[in-house]
């Protein structure tokens, strides 16, 4: 299927944990849309996706840089998206990292 027509899932702090979970069971659920795996180290998302390829997902996975505090990498992920997409609207993102400091 074409990129630009398909769904896109954006997933941040995908390369592990629960971010990693739900590419790996909404994917092998509905193959369909695109997956953008988000790891704001490049070559742990890379192996995430390779993982979840052996995992037997079959599904598009794009593999994106993004720590999530960085406004530079944010700018750059935006700019991929619609690039490659052409659109970032209507579709899912899930930010995934959560950050709490407590008072002193
Ligand atoms: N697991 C649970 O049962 C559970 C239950 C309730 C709530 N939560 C919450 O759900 C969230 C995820 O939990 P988890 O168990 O999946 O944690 P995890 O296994 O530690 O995974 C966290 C993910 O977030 C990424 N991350 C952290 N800071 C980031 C940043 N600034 N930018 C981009 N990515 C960042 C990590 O990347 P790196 O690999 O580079 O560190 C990692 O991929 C946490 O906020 C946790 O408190 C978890």
């Amino acid at each position: 299927m074409n990129s630009a027509l398909s769904k896109i899932i954006f997933v941040t702090g995908a390369n592990q944990g629960l971010g990693f979970a739900i590419i790996q069971v909404a994917a092998l659920r509905d193959p369909e849309p695109t997956y953008v795996l988000a790891s704001r180290k490049r070559l742990a998302g890379e192996e995430a996706a390779k993982k979840l390829r052996e995992l037997g997902v079959t599904a598009k996975i794009e593999v994106v840089q993004l720590d999530v505090t960085n406004d530079e990498q944010i700018a750059a992920a935006v700019d991929f998206i619609k690039t490659r997409f052409g659109k970032l609207d209507g579709e899912c993102f899930l930010s995934n990292p959560a950050y709490a400091q407590l008072g002193s």
